[in-house]
C-alpha cells in the first residue's frame, strides 16, 4: 500500500490506475477529480481531410479505443474516497446516464456541471452543433467538504476558453489537455488545503497543476509513457530539493 501520509506534494504513478489504485488505502482520498476515457471509439469517423486546408483533428484517441465502463470504478473509487470526500468525473454525452446508472445510488447527491467552451473547434460542414460543452459528473455523501460563500458562486456552469497559449504543452501535445481555470474552480470548492487530489487518468497532470497551485497534494496515474514524462516535467517547478529516487516508478516532490 502507498503511504499517502508520507507524501510531500505530489506522487505520479506510471501504470495501469486500475492495477495502481489496488495500492490505494481506504478512505485515503479527499476528492478525485478525474477525466477518464470516453468511449468514443464507436462514434469515430476520422479525421476531416479538405483539399483547401490542413485536416481537422476529429480522430478518437489511442486510449479511447480501449471499452470502458463507468462500472470499472466504482469498486475502487468508493473505497478509497473519504466520508468527507467529492468526487467529479469529466465525461461524455454517450457515458452520462451509465455514471447516473452506476454511481446515483451509492452516494447521497449526483449532479452534473457544463463546462462551455467560448472557442471550440470550428464544425467547417456547418451539419451540426458545434461540440462546445463537456459534462462534468459530481457526487459525495453528507457532510462532505464545500467551500463556497455565495449562491452565484454555485451554478453548476463554467465558461472558459480550452486550454491554450503558452498553458497547452507542445511536446508532447495531449489531445484533451484541461484547462486550469477549470480543474482549481473545482477543487476550489470541494476541497481544503493539504487535502490529498487523485486522478487516475492525469493525462499531462493538468489536475496535478491545479492542486500543487492552490496547495492541495496530488496523486497521477498516467499509462502512456510520454505523457507520464512531461507529468514529471510539468510539475518539476514545484519540486524544492531535486533529490528524488526511483524516479520511473514514483516521485514523490
Ligand atoms: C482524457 S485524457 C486526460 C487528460 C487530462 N485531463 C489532461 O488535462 O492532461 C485520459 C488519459 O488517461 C490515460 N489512460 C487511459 N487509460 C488509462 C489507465 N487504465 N490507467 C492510467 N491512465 C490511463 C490516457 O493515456 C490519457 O492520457
Amino acid at each position: 500500500m502507498y503511504k499517502i501520509n508520507e507524501i510531500n506534494k505530489a506522487m505520479l504513478l506510471y501504470g495501469d490506475s486500475f492495477e495502481e489504485m489496488k495500492k490505494i488505502p481506504d478512505a485515503s482520498i479527499d476528492l478525485i477529480l478525474c477525466d477518464p476515457p470516453y468511449n468514443l471509439a464507436e462514434y469515430s469517423t476520422g479525421n476531416m481531410k479538405f483539399d483547401w486546408r490542413a485536416e481537422i483533428n476529429n480522430d478518437v484517441a489511442k486510449w479511447d479505443l480501449v471499452p470502458f465502463s463507468p462500472e470499472k470504478l466504482l469498486k475502487d473509487f468508493t473505497r478509497i474516497i473519504k466520508p468527507s470526500g467529492n468526487i467529479f468525473i469529466f465525461t461524455s454525452y454517450n457515458l452520462i446516464g451509465k455514471y447516473h446508472e452506476v454511481f446515483d445510488s451509492v452516494f447521497d447527491t449526483f449532479q452534473f456541471m457544463v463546462w462551455h467552451k467560448t472557442n471550440p473547434v470550428p464544425n467547417i460542414r456547418k451539419s451540426s452543433f458545434l461540440n462546445s460543452c463537456e459534462l462534468i459528473v459530481c457526487m459525495w455523501n453528507k457532510g462532505h467538504t464545500w467551500n463556497f460563500s455565495k449562491q452565484n458562486e454555485m451554478h453548476n456552469f463554467i465558461e472558459t476558453p480550452i486550454c491554450m497559449g503558452n498553458e497547452r504543452l507542445k511536446n508532447p501535445k495531449h489531445p484533451t489537455q484541461k484547462p486550469l481555470a477549470v480543474l482549481e474552480h473545482i477543487i476550489k470548492i470541494a476541497s481544503n488545503e493539504n487535502d490529498v487530489i487523485f486522478d487516475p487518468f492525469m493525462g499531462v497532470a493538468s489536475t496535478g497543476h491545479a492542486a500543487l497551485n492552490l496547495n492541495r497534494k496530488f496523486i497521477g496515474v498516467e499509462i502512456e509513457e510520454k505523457y507520464y514524462n512531461a507529468s514529471i516535467e510539468r510539475l518539476e517547478i514545484f519540486n524544492e530539493n531535486d533529490n528524488r529516487s526511483n524516479k520511473q516508478k514514483c516521485i514523490n516532490y
